[in-house]
């Protein structure tokens, strides 16, 4: 069985089937043919009384009084005396008696219902064979629309428990054939809801995986197109002019550029996914304090001052030169965007198990809804592309790379004035 829908029916089905099969071998085999203990009164009150009409009145009185109860209770009673013989009749019953039954035990089979009893002193026993109840089967044929009437609800039923399957299939169609913004959307809380709500958060992380990747590939594109239409100049200037010098010079420049970009790029882009190779105790603060002297002669190109705040000795484990190109990457901004005359802090801090490194600049800070943006390769905030020329927006792309590698995070705020870096690592 293939589907849901057919497994659902037969099953009901089934069980439908069993339960009235069940209700039918209960009612009609079991109940009925039980003689109820109540007969035990009423069959002793018929001997009693046919016994004292036979005493009193001979066979004429017997007869009488088996017309009247005959009136009560519709059926054969016989009178017998202790071996069997019919008081009424002369009739031998004795093989009648062999097949009746005491009330309250249960006849075998489809046996006939045959209730005995004997007086207490053995001279009389009485036989009474009631008439069986007309109307004990009559109800079997409307017992038929049950399973009719069960079945179609079951039928309704099953359809309804395989829609969501359906559907959802449906959409998950929809979506390998690259409608990547169809989501399921259910909202009932079954398994079926569950199913559709991990689908509609799987296609949320693929299509988002998909942008940016396409995005990423428009900013590649975008970013190689302009050193190469100047190379192009370059070398048509470098055949046609005199001075093949300056020509060369251009090209080579162009060409360091473009090897730059494409290994930033490599660096910012390799795999997520890949783990550090050899990592060894970093001592944080220690880094942080030779990249802050590494960067004190471009604070004074820019006549900005960098300032170490707390400093407290913690060790990170992991790679360190890759921590010194994020921290670096972070403090070169900041200096990049600090106005003249300024401090940029750097602190390390330790708590909790956790080292944060921070870096904080009073420039002027990124729009809120561009945070988490700056860390996608190539993006520069509107505005900032003229002053910071030499940066690809690479930079906090590859630091942020670092960082995940490290099991680390990096975030900015707004600290208004200027922007607060900070990067947390697992100390
Ligand atoms: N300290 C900062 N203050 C203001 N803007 C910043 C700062 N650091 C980074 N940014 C913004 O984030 C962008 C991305 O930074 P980054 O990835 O280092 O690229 P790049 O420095 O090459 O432009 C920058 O272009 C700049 O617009
Ligand atoms: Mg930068």
């Amino acid at each position: 069985m293939r589907s849901i829908f057919g497994k659902i029916l037969l099953w009901f089905t089934g069980m439908l089937v069993l339960a009235v099969v069940s209700f039918f071998a209960v009612s009609v085999l079991v109940a009925p043919r039980r003689t109820d203990d109540r007969f035990a009164g009423t069959i002793a009150l018929q001997l009693d009384g046919a016994r004292l009409a036979y005493e009193w009145g001979g066979r004429a009185e017997l007869a009488a009084f088996f017309g009247r109860m005959a009136r009560q209770f519709p059926g054969q009673a016989y009178l017998c005396d202790g071996k069997g013989r019919d008081l009424l009749t002369g009739d031998d019953r004795s093989s009648l008696l062999a097949s009746a039954h005491v009330p309250g035990t249960h006849p075998r089979g489809d046996a006939p219902l045959i209730l005995t009893r004997a007086s207490e002193d053995g001279r009389y026993r009485i036989v009474v064979v009631p008439q069986p109840r007309p109307d004990m089967l009559t109800p079997l044929p409307y017992y038929a629309w049950i399973p009719i009437a069960i079945g179609i609800l079951c039928y309704v039923l099953a359809l309804h428990l395989a829609a969501p399957a359906r559907k959802l299939r449906a959409i998950v169609d929809r979506f390998g054939r690259g409608d990547l913004a169809v989501r399921a959307g259910f909202t009932q809380k079954d398994e079926f809801g569950d199913l559709a709500r991990a689908f509609d958060l799987m296609a949320e992380r693929i299509e988002r995986l998909v942008e940016e990747q396409r995005r990423l590939l428009q900013d590649v594109s975008h970013e190689l197109r302009s050193p190469l239409t100047r190379l192009g100049y370059a070398i048509a200037l470098a055949r046609t002019s005199e001075d093949r010098e300056q020509g060369l010079a251009r090209i080579e420049k162009d060409v360091g550029r473009l090897a730059n970009l494409v290994s930033g790029l490599l660096e910012a882009t390799r795999g997520d996914g890949e783990r550090l190779a050899d990592t060894r105790d970093v001592p944080l603060d220690v880094l942080v304090r030779e990249v802050a002297d590494d960067c004190r002669m471009e604070a004074d190109a820019r006549s900005c001052r960098v300032a170490l705040g707390p400093m407290n000795p913690v060790s990170v484990r992991g790679a360190g030169e890759l921590l010194r190109r994020a921290v670096e990457n972070v403090l070169r901004n900041a200096i990049a965007h600090a106005p003249a005359g300024t401090t940029v802090d750097v602190s390390v801090q330790a708590a909790a198990g956790m080292a944060a490194v921070s870096v904080r600049d009073l420039g002027p800070g990124v729009p809120e809804d561009q945070l988490e943006a700056i860390f996608r390769p190539f993006f520069r905030v509107e505005g900032h592309r003229a002053r910071d020329a030499g940066g690809v927006g690479l930079g906090l792309a590859i630091a942020q790379r670092a960082v995940v590698l490290h099991q680390g995070r990096i975030s900015a705020r707004n600290a208004h004035p200027g922007l607060e870096v900070r990067i947390d690592l697992p100390a």
